[in-house]
């Protein structure tokens, strides 16, 4: 008895010790894992960009990929910070406090510059125009912005939520007494032309580069030729982010003057 007991403890301890040589062995894996780190950190930094990619040509998927305008600026950005560019798409309603906590390093998304928007981001010098435009069936007996506020109009209307073209039209909307419930926020600028397409609303006010994408990828749509409102779009970032602010601004002016941003907004907006 004493015999099997000498060599139950005798294997207890041969077992312990592998243990400790075990644990050793992750310790061992522990200090890897920190020299990983290490050479991680002789890579590149990584640039995080929040954007909606449900808005061409500025941003949207081909295949799993991102691509548009935006993504490219963005790139010929990262390239000359020598950063890694990441590109994360998210809700558009959700991109501005995604940078403001540091989530997200900057905010592109075709965003506009706005004087509300600047009491929460700091914007960088445009790089690009935007028009807020009205999407309507061919039918459609709206020909102006005009119609569509006139006294006693009734015109349901889809828009991207918390977009411009949402922001401007509720404030249109409530100065000219008519209710909120006739405006429907869509998550994405597909699904208020989807609406459109189906009768469910009258008309779209949406960004007019996405509209001449979204009309000619539909059938039975117009934008019609007048312009709501004219913006500047520019790229987003915290307020005490001043430091990657003023990289980024850097290097997008160097790619304004040598003519890459135009190159680039050619590329994907053919004159017409
Ligand atoms: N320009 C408009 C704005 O800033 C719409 C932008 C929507 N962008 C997008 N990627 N979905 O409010």
């Amino acid at each position: 008895m004493k015999k099997i007991l000498a060599i139950v403890l005798a294997i207890a301890m041969i077992a312990s010790v592998s243990m400790l040589a075990a644990c050793s062995g992750k310790g061992d894996t522990k200090s890897t894992a920190a020299e990983d780190a290490k050479s991680d950190t002789t890579e590149k930094a990584t640039l995080t960009m929040a954007t909606n990619a449900y808005f061409p040509p500025y941003e949207y998927y081909e295949g799993e990929k991102i691509i548009g305008i935006d993504a490219e600026v963005a790139q010929a950005i990262a390239d000359k910070l020598d950063m890694k560019l990441e590109i994360v798409d998210i809700e558009f309603d959700s991109i501005i406090a995604g940078v403001q906590t540091g989530k997200y390093d900057m905010g592109m998304a075709g965003m506009t510059v706005t004087d509300e928007r600047k009491q929460s981001v700091d914007f960088s010098d445009s790089y690009a125009k935007g028009i807020q435009s009205i999407i309507v069936p061919e039918d459609s007996e709206i020909t102006s912005i005009d119609d569509i506020l006139a006294e006693g109009a009734e015109y349901k209307l889809g828009v991207q939520l918390s977009t411009t073209g949402d922001l401007y039209i509720s404030d249109d909307y409530e100065a000219a007494g008519k209710s909120a419930d006739l405006i429907t926020e869509f998550q994405t600028g597909n699904d208020a032309v989807a609406a459109l397409s189906t009768g469910k609303v009258d008309a779209v006010i949406i960004d007019n580069e996405p509209a001449k994408s979204y009309v000619a990828a539909s059938s039975g749509l117009k934008i019609l030729d007048t312009e709501y409102v004219a913006e500047d779009y520019a790229i987003c970032f915290a307020k005490d982010n001043t430091e990657l602010k003023d990289k980024v601004n850097g290097a997008l002016k160097e790619l304004i003057a040598d003519g890459t941003v135009k190159s680039i907004i050619d590329k994907y907006i053919k004159a017409e």
